[in-house]
């Protein structure tokens, strides 16, 4: 059995940040192989892991349409093909990039690519990431049959708080399956819970709440695109969350 990790919350509150920490901290505490997804159109996931990514399979789509034909393979064993291309395999890790689907054409039909793909390849790491865009899309549009833990990210602010507690109702009217379901509060002023937190936990019967503070190091190496694996050992945030995926792989 592996483990599926997905994490959800509103626009810039620190996701990619966030999954890139997780990823680094699975292959540390040598949770191997992990499976890192970037299930947002607009991918950052994989410089946040330092990483290239040679094609999406959002652009695996348009070759395949008119490659088929052309190879005399069915479209669906060409898919396969190219996914297994497009996995980029790193020490520890490997990642997969959706991207957008390039051209004309329903976005579905990308969607249920990355779900066959995800399916497939899932069962080949102990760990699995899941990056996902702003809102509860991916999830709705069950990319993952079950997430294992679902992680709603939120910054410290009341509304964002507030944000969480939406996510967690739509989640629950989507009926979207979970073992378990984390808060993490993101980016505050000194590192603990805002007042409203505990409301919050209670109110989603969360397993766990964390608050994350707002790290220099983190805002820095964004601004050099640096990637996860050169913030220090030391890092609060790093220590924090390697703390927290060490108490999920128990
Ligand atoms: N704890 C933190 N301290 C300082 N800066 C942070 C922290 N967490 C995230 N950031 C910064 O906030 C910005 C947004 O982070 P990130 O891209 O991870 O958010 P996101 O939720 O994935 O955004 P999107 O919804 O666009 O995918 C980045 O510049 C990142 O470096
Ligand atoms: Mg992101």
């Amino acid at each position: 059995m592996n483990c599926i990790i997905a994490l959800s919350g509103k626009g810039g509150v620190g996701k990619t940040t966030l999954a890139g920490m997780f990823v680094r901290s699975l292959v540390e505490l040598g949770k191997k192989p992990v499976l890192a997804i970037d299930a947002d159109p607009n991918s950052c996931l994989a410089d946040m892991l330092g990483v290239k990514v040679r094609f999406t399979i959002g652009a695996a789509r348009e070759t395949v349409r008119d490659e088929s034909e052309a190879q005399k393979i069915s479209k669906q064993e060409l898919l396969r093909m190219k996914i297994s291309q497009g996995l980029v395999e790193s020490s520890g890790f490997d990642l997969i990039s959706m991207g957008r689907p390039e051209g004309p054409g329903c976005y579905c039909y990308a969607n249920n690519v990355l779900k066959l793909a995800i399916k497939e390849l899932s069962d080949q790491y102990k760990y699995v990431v899941l990056d996902n865009e702003a809102g509860l899309e991916n999830l709705s549009r069950r990319i993952v049959q079950t997430v294992n833990v679902l992680v709603l990210v939120s910054d410290a602010s009341n509304a964002g708080l507030n944000t969480l507690e939406r996510l967690y109702s739509l989640a629950s009217e989507m009926r979207i399956g979970y073992g378990k379901l984390v808060l993490l509060v993101n980016r505050t002023r000194n590192g603990e819970l805002p007042e409203a937190a505990q409301r919050v936990k209670e109110n989603t019967k969360a397993q766990k709440i964390l608050a994350l503070p707002y790290d220099e190091e983190i805002a820095l190496l964004a601004e050099h695109s640096k990637p996860v694996w050169d913030a220090s050992k030391d890092n609060e945030i790093y220590k924090t969350l390697r703390g927290l995926m060490a108490e999920i792989a128990e």
